[in-house]
């Protein structure tokens, strides 16, 4: 724990308080702690109540079963998520409303509004039918940023399939791995997608993953509009691939939305663990909708006149709950861009906002660091005087770079949601609500409403400083790993009897506020990603010159952790700078870049127990710079002193 306790540090110094500036507090939804309090007295009545705002095609029969670690919310309840997200505003006279702004990273631009785009998600969800998807089958999406990822998750959602995101930063072998756990039947893709300029070949990639996924019938591929040429670039193989607008071209209005099941599977998003598997986190329909729908509210005061920037991208479950389920089921209007923040240049998000007269922008602390270190000249040279509100999320945010947004994309005048929450948890657990909250740059403040977090030690006494626990169930709670209950048991339920471990350590102030501290497991937050130790150390020693590999992260400036890997070689291969670019590319190939070592270091040996343990503790401290803590545990301590040597060497 020895970063977190660097983290505890400088948070200890932090006393700032910003209450809620007073013309934001006018018209606020929430402006004060009374919602807080009636949810704590009867949380399932609380959550009854934001449901009773979706539409249902059957009202539920009973709120919340518990048998633990067992949840089902709203049971006997029938509705559809995607009915709620575009028919229900459609059928009450907003279909005139513009839904989805996206630009493209090249500069072109699309709109849909309510009508519009229902209407092509019915379109879409009639072509996976009559390419035989079935309720309950699975379809992969692998899809750039664009309108079609939407459409996509929306169509499967109206008739009945559940979807699976796969992040288009992955490589083949990942997305295998994914289709193949969920045994999806068609996979929705692109023939590219823009990044920095390029071109991300996602077709090839997806051609290569399908030669390993027997259950793949169908291969859909968007032709990613403003391409110079005819979408011909690409093979298509007969019989298995089919384009996009084909298929949509083919079908008539469409269908209907399909009445689901509240504990119907809505999604399966993999995210990574402890082990080298990544867990098909499992996602049902009721409860979902009802904690993105009740959060995007009240989180982000969504108002009717908002434009509404999330800047995740859908591969990861920001994107799920608040570009996509969130806002659309609220009704609002969402901007959504394909690209890199500096393409063509720096300014790149800043002039968005300002094009698109963007009123509320949630994003990730590693992106508020870059721009920092980009300079406060960029977001300058635009007018974000439209904005009101800003937010973060995926990873602790340092009271430096909360400042600087505060400051500099708010102008001192927008309050900043610091919003705690996890893919297995689905949507905001632990937030200000703008109105109400006074924020305190680096916590997330306070549980939402409705929601019981504490934090526990190993016993489950609650301490000061300790493991984040929640102990309630809630609505938008994972319900098991895919195929792998007992694995949803092990990691999440075995620690204390009926009570969630979310795998960070946490503290909480006299105040009752909550600052998260990170991981204490072997995941690591990478530029807000998050990665699997294991999942790194097996892709390198899946490399012929490696024979063990232990992977920690590090300090980094701009990406909060760096992935530091220390790699024993087979006898007679020698560590060399070129060795080092090839595994670290190798990492790339089989992961994706989002998961390739900052840095190999070469070792003769790794520091181990006696029992044989690699001490992950030292080689982080050894790759921070740090100090070394205790070492007579080492079966041998002279690895750790010819390692640090040959690390300082290596960064000189
Ligand atoms: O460590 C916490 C960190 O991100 C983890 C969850 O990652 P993921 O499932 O990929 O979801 C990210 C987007 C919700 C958590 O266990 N984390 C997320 N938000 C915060 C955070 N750490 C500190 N503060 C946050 N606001």
């Amino acid at each position: 724990m020895t970063s977190l306790e660097g983290r505890l540090d400088d948070l200890l110094r932090e006393d700032r308080a910003f209450p809620p500036p007073e013309t934001f507090r006018e018209s606020a939804h929430v402006t004060d702690d009374r919602p807080r309090e009636s949810a704590e007295s009867d949380p399932v009545a609380y959550w009854e109540r934001w449901a009773g705002e979706l539409h249902w095609f059957r009202r539920w029969d009973t709120v919340l079963i518990w048998e633990p670690p067992h949840a089902r919310w709203f049971d006997g309840g029938r509705l559809n998520a995607a009915f709620n997200c575009l028919d229900r505003h459609v059928d009450g006279g907003k279909g005139g409303k513009t839904a989805l702004i996206w630009e493209g990273e090249p500069g072109d631009t699309r709109r849909y509004t309510y009508a519009e785009l229902r209407d092509e998600v019915a379109r879409f969800g009639q072509a996976l039918l009559d390419l035989g998807v079935r309720r309950g089958d699975r379809v992969a999406i692998y899809l750039p940023m664009i309108p079609e990822a939407a459409i996509a998750m929306l169509a499967c959602a109206r008739i009945g399939a559940p979807h699976s995101v796969i992040f288009g930063g992955f490589s083949p072998d990942s997305l295998a791995d994914r289709i193949n756990d969920a045994s999806a039947r068609v996979l929705v893709t692109a023939d590219g997608g823009y990044r920095r300029g390029g071109l991300v070949p996602l077709k090839a990639n997806a051609d290569a993953a399908v030669a390993s996924c027997p259950t793949i019938e169908h291969v859909v591929v968007v032709a990613r509009e403003g391409r110079p040429a005819e979408p011909n670039n690409v093979a298509m193989a007969p019989g298995r691939d089919v384009w996009y607008h084909d298929l949509v071209a083919r079908v008539g209005a469409g269908c209907e939305a399909v009445p689901m099941e509240a504990e119907d599977l809505l999604f399966i998003l993999y995210t990574s663990g402890t082990t080298g598997k990544p867990k098909g986190v499992v996602h049902t329909t009721g409860g979902y909708l009802t904690q993105v729908y009740a959060t995007t509210r009240w989180v982000f005061d969504l108002k009717e006149e908002d434009v509404y920037w999330c800047t995740a991208d859908v591969g990861w479950i920001t994107g799920h709950s608040y570009i996509v389920y969130g806002p659309l089921a609220n009704g609002a209007t969402i901007l959504m861009y394909e690209g890199a923040p500096d393409h063509p240049d720096r300014g790149r998000f800043w002039e968005l906002c300002e094009k698109y007269g963007v009123t509320i922008f949630y994003t990730a602390p590693t992106a508020i660091r870059a721009f920092m270190k980009w300079g406060e000249e960029w977001p300058a040279g635009s007018d974000l005087t439209r904005l009101r509100l800003l937010g973060t999320v995926g990873e602790p945010i340092n009271p430096e770079a909360w400042i600087w947004y505060h400051r500099n994309i708010g102008g001192g005048r927008c309050p900043i949601v610091d919003t705690w929450w996890q893919t297995e948890t689905g949507a905001i657990m632990i937030t200000p609500l703008p109105g109400a909250t006074d924020a305190r740059p680096g916590s997330a403040t306070l549980p939402f409403p409705g929601i019981e977090a504490a934090i526990l030690d190993d016993s489950g006494s609650e301490v000061d400083a300790g493991y984040l626990a929640i102990t309630l169930p809630w609505p938008s709670m994972l319900r098991t790993v895919y195929g792998d209950d007992a694995r949803y048991r092990d990691t999440y339920w075995s620690k204390w009897d009926g009570v969630y471990f979310a795998g960070d350590g946490a503290k909480r102030g006299a105040d009752g506020y909550f600052w998260v501290l990170g991981r204490v497991d072997d995941v690591l937050n990478v530029a807000g990603h998050r990665i699997g130790t294991m999942e790194v150390e097996s892709a390198l020693v899946d490399h012929g010159a490696v024979a063990e590999a232990a992977v920690v992260g590090r300090v980094h400036e701009v990406k909060g952790e760096a992935i530091a890997a220390f790699v024993t070689l087979k006898e007679g291969r020698k560590g060399s700078a070129q060795l080092e670019i090839e595994l670290r590319a190798h990492v790339a190939t089989k992961i994706g870049p989002i998961a390739r070592p900052e840095e190999v270091i070469f070792a003769a040996d790794l520091p181990k127990t006696r029992s044989g343990k690699i001490m992950r503790r030292l080689l982080r401290d050894i790759a921070d710079g740090k100090a070394l803590g205790d070492t007579t545990t080492l079966a041998d301590p002279a690895v750790v002193e010819t390692l640090k040597e040959r690390y300082s060497g290596q960064e000189g």
